[in-house]
């Protein structure tokens, strides 16, 4: 059956076990709000490893005092019954949950100001200030130091994230090479909805008639990437930016914060896009809350190869 724990000292004690029987372990750190996409995460897990961690923590650091932080969903009942059932095709489940308290991750505690904060951070320079990073300066910060303490703690074999924030998997890869971190990182596929829609805990934000509509997000990207599959060649990413914003705008209930074509690995911004080094096409838009007047930010992207 699976285990909770909720201290640092209870996961080292139970990954020292792991270590010394010689076992793998694979760990997904999420915040929880499960869905579809995080257990594909979790699936991939359960194949690659003998055991496997998932970590439930809404990490405060990562949220600036304007953003979420109080209203992310929060559905630890319905999380644990997911983590706790067998495991889809699997004939394996998951073996641990760390469930931290905020004081645990932040022995010096943590303070949302960033100008009030003390003690240490970890930042990723050169992959954490564009795209994601300009409306969000705080945010992969937040990211690479809460990571940064889960890996000392859990110190897995394997690491999972989803493509769905790929920004965050390269910050994630620069991290783990940068710090000398022994594990490796393992990204897999975005998972949808059936109208395209990249699945996320914030799509509880919305109303199910904007979820619906939210599919031009996904058909925006396809009909970039149908664009340049067309041409065969070197193509100007101009191009692709305003074949996809034109579809975007077809809507206006999604206000576009950014389309952005970019090298997949540096995430340099590019003027064309060439065979042979492809490309991360990635976007956020605004859509309507349900019942507020406030917007959920939405971000999804494709790779072209
Ligand atoms: P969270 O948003 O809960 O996501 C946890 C993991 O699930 C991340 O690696 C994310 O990329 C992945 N994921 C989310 N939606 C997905 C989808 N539709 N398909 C595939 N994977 C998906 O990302 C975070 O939490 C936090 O920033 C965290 C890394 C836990 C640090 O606090």
């Amino acid at each position: 059956s699976v285990k909770i724990l909720r201290t640092v000292q209870q996961v080292r004690q139970w990954r020292l076990q792991r270590l010394l029987n010689g076992k793998t372990v694979g760990f997904i750190p999420t915040m929880g709000a499960l869905h579809d996409g995080h257990c594909s995460l979790v699936s991939q897990s359960l194949k690659d490893n003998d055991e496997t961690v998932v970590s439930i923590f809404v990490n405060p650091s990562q949220f600036a005092p304007h953003e979420d932080l109080d209203s992310y969903p929060r559905t630890i009942d319905s999380d644990l019954s997911i983590l706790a059932s067998k495991f889809r095709s699997s004939v394996k489940q998951v073996d641990a949950i760390f469930i931290p308290k905020i004081s645990e991750m932040y022995p010096s505690g943590i303070n949302l100001e960033i100008s009030k904060q003390r003690g240490a951070f970890v930042f990723v320079k050169g992959s954490s200030e564009q795209l994601e990073g300009v409306t969000r300066p705080q945010f992969f910060r937040g990211v690479a130091t809460i990571v940064t303490k889960l890996l000392n703690v859990v110190q897995p074999t394997n690491i999972y994230f989803g493509q769905k924030d790929a920004q965050q998997c390269i910050v994630i890869k620069n991290l783990v090479k940068d710090l000398l971190i022994d594990t490796n990182v393992r990204v897999m596929p975005t998972l949808r909805e059936s109208n395209g829609l990249a699945m996320s805990s914030r799509n509880q934000y919305l109303s199910p008639q904007i979820k619906q509509e939210s599919s031009i997000i996904y058909n925006a990207l396809k009909s970039g990437e149908s664009l340049y599959y067309s041409k065969n060649a070197k193509v100007e990413s101009s191009e692709i930016l305003t074949q996809i914003k034109t579809v975007l705008n077809l809507n206006p209930n999604f206000k576009i914060e950014y389309v952005s074509i970019n090298h997949p690995e540096t995430l340099d911004e590019i003027d064309y896009i060439e065979p042979g080094v492809g490309a991360l096409i990635s976007l956020a838009v605004l859509a309507p809350k349900e019942n507020s007047d406030g917007h959920a930010r939405l971000i999804d992207n494709i790779i072209l190869h």
